[in-house]
């Protein structure tokens, strides 16, 4: 079973304000793609965390009348903080990183002082306009419309004595490592820097600030603070022990396999972030996979346009499984995708209620009327079975094709195909009737163990997306902890002939989409 290792991270999150449903979308994709290396064998590290630092954060703390620091940790660690939406979307990170821990603020002023002893990083004055949300500096071609090009905000000029990184050396490299076609995706996001940033020249990139004190000081010149890009982008080796002694894990996990990031930080995810491991003869993660953002009526969800959704809310109402499964077969991962409630019911409605939900209470209860809830040993095969087999064997390469290109959408309309297909088995195969003939029992448990077992390879594949139900309906068709591991789920006919159901609870209640708008709005 042993794979190998596989690291992933999420964008570390600015602690500024609550995380809304765009943020937890991010997160719970790294956490399916997780939970599915983990399930296939492989040894997972993923990490997330807080990039704490940054004038952003600082004008908010002060608003507040209280230190950066105890902003951020309210934020972070307090209640229905930023680790108890994780834990409340369990999400399963095994490492959690915040830019104002120690050991990571000693790594960057390392990392710094390397850069500089190396000639890659040198003194200069910065004169440019600046986007304060973003931590940004843009040059007068690259506004749009006068705003800055990523959040379209006002810019403001800014004059100060600075430390440059020499990006504009690495850019020969940067092209022919976007032109290779595998480090970053999905495919437009690479003509997007080549072209907006690579073609019309890199310019060197502005790396320190005397203007604001919320920052890792630059330890041979404490006027300067490190940009916070550079202290938030190193997050990803520093995690692992990249010149500290906290961790010990750099030589298992690093190169990262996949770093997931939102489509407006791709910029810094590939430019800044590899050539600065260029200069430092570091090896570079494996693929950078830039999501697309979920709108909300035609814009960006922020708490500045005040059209955020709150995940808690959603998961209180309908189940934090309902709410993973929705965010991830709902959109395309790395295209926008627009959020509305009204796709949220019917989402659940149609495949959970109606399709995974109904399949299981439906079949589970008849095993319980026909049969006193265990299956009799003796089987008879009949013509409707070999379809549904043969679908039900196919799906785990199906799903894992996708999975493995990220596609967490199509790998979950392969596996509620066979589900849709299982319930017109029932149909077909009319168990009621065959029940009232007691010359058709062996065929009645032929057609109720095939449900069951396609249930099973269904829901050993679904784990990643909704862990928690998939515990529950395992417990209600049967199942052993050795048949719902990943193995298993190419082997129809794995579930003994005369296996036993314990009826529960229904999973996904069908919801009154109307009621629940209502509600919503309120
Ligand atoms: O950018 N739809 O942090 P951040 C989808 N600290 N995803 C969304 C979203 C939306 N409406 N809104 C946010 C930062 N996201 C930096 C990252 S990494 C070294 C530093 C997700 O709190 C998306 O993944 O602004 C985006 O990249 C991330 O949240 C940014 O969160």
């Amino acid at each position: 079973m042993d794979k190998g290792t596989f690291y992933i991270t999420t964008p570390i999150y600015y602690p500024s304000d609550k995380l809304h449903i765009g943020h937890t979308y991010c997160t719970v994709a790294t956490d399916a793609m997780a939970r599915y290396k983990r399930m296939r064998g492989y040894d997972v590290m993923f990490l997330t965390g807080t990039d704490e630092h940054g004038q952003k954060i600082a004008e908010r703390a002060e608003s507040a009348g209280v230190s950066p620091k105890e902003f951020v940790d309210g934020i972070v660690c307090g209640p229905n903080g930023i680790i108890d939406l994780w834990k409340r979307m369990n999400i399963s990170y095994d490492r959690f990183i915040r830019t104002t821990d120690d050991y990571h603020i000693e790594a960057i002023q390392k990392i710094f002082r390397a850069l500089y002893d190396k000639g890659d990083i040198y003194k200069g004055a910065y004169k440019g306009l600046y986007c304060t949300p973003c931590e940004a500096f843009w040059t007068q071609s690259q506004l749009q419309d006068g705003n800055c090009p990523d959040c379209g905000r006002e810019v403001k000029y800014a004059e100060e004595e600075a430390y440059f990184f020499r990006q504009s050396k690495y850019a020969g490299r940067l092209m022919e490592l976007l032109s290779g076609g595998e480090f970053l995706q999905p495919a437009p996001r690479v003509n997007e820097m080549v072209n907006n940033f690579l073609k019309p020249g890199l310019e060197d990139l502005c790396v320190s600030r005397t203007s604001i004190t919320w920052g890792v000081p630059v330890d041979f010149d404490p006027d300067h603070v490190v940009y916070v890009w550079v202290d938030a982008l190193f997050n990803y080796m520093t995690a692992l022990g990249y010149q500290n002694d906290k961790y010990d894990d750099l030589e298992c996990y690093w190169p990262c396999d996949v770093h997931f990031i939102g489509k407006e930080i791709v910029r810094p995810h590939s430019i800044i972030w590899p050539s600065m491991l260029m200069a430092l003869d570091l090896p570079l993660p494996k693929k950078v996979f830039g999501t697309g953002w979920l709108i909300f009526d035609g814009e960006k969800m922020s708490k500045s346009k005040g059209n955020v959704v709150d995940p808690i809310i959603l998961a209180d109402r309908y189940g934090v499984d309902a709410l993973r499964y929705f965010l991830l077969r709902e959109y395309t991962f790395g295209s926008d995708g627009n959020f509305t409630n009204e796709l949220l019911i019917t989402r659940i409605n149609a495949d959970l209620a109606n399709d995974i939900g109904n399949l299981v209470s439906r079949s589970v209860a008849m095993v319980d009327k026909y049969f006193d809830g265990m299956l009799p040993s003796e089987h008879e095969s009949g013509p409707e079975d070999a379809e549904l087999i043969a679908m039900a064997e196919n799906l785990r390469e199906a799903y894992e094709s996708n999975m493995e290109r990220f596609a967490f959408q199509n790998a979950l309309a392969e596996i509620f195909k066979v589900t849709s297909r299982a319930n017109k088995y029932i149909d077909e195969t009319a168990p009621w009737i065959l029940a009232k003939d007691e010359g058709q029992k062996p065929r009645l448990a032929a057609v109720l163990y095939n449900l069951l077992e396609t249930i099973r390879i269904c829901t050993v594949l679904l784990q990643p997306f909704m862990p928690d139900t998939c515990v529950k309906i395992f417990e209600q068709i049967g199942v052993d902890e050795a048949l719902t591991q990943y193995d298993t789920a190419a082997d129809f006919g794995s579930l003994p002939k005369s296996t036993a159901v314990s009826k529960g609870p229904v999973i996904f209640p069908r919801i009154d989409l109307k009621k629940e708008l209502e509600e919503l709005m309120l």
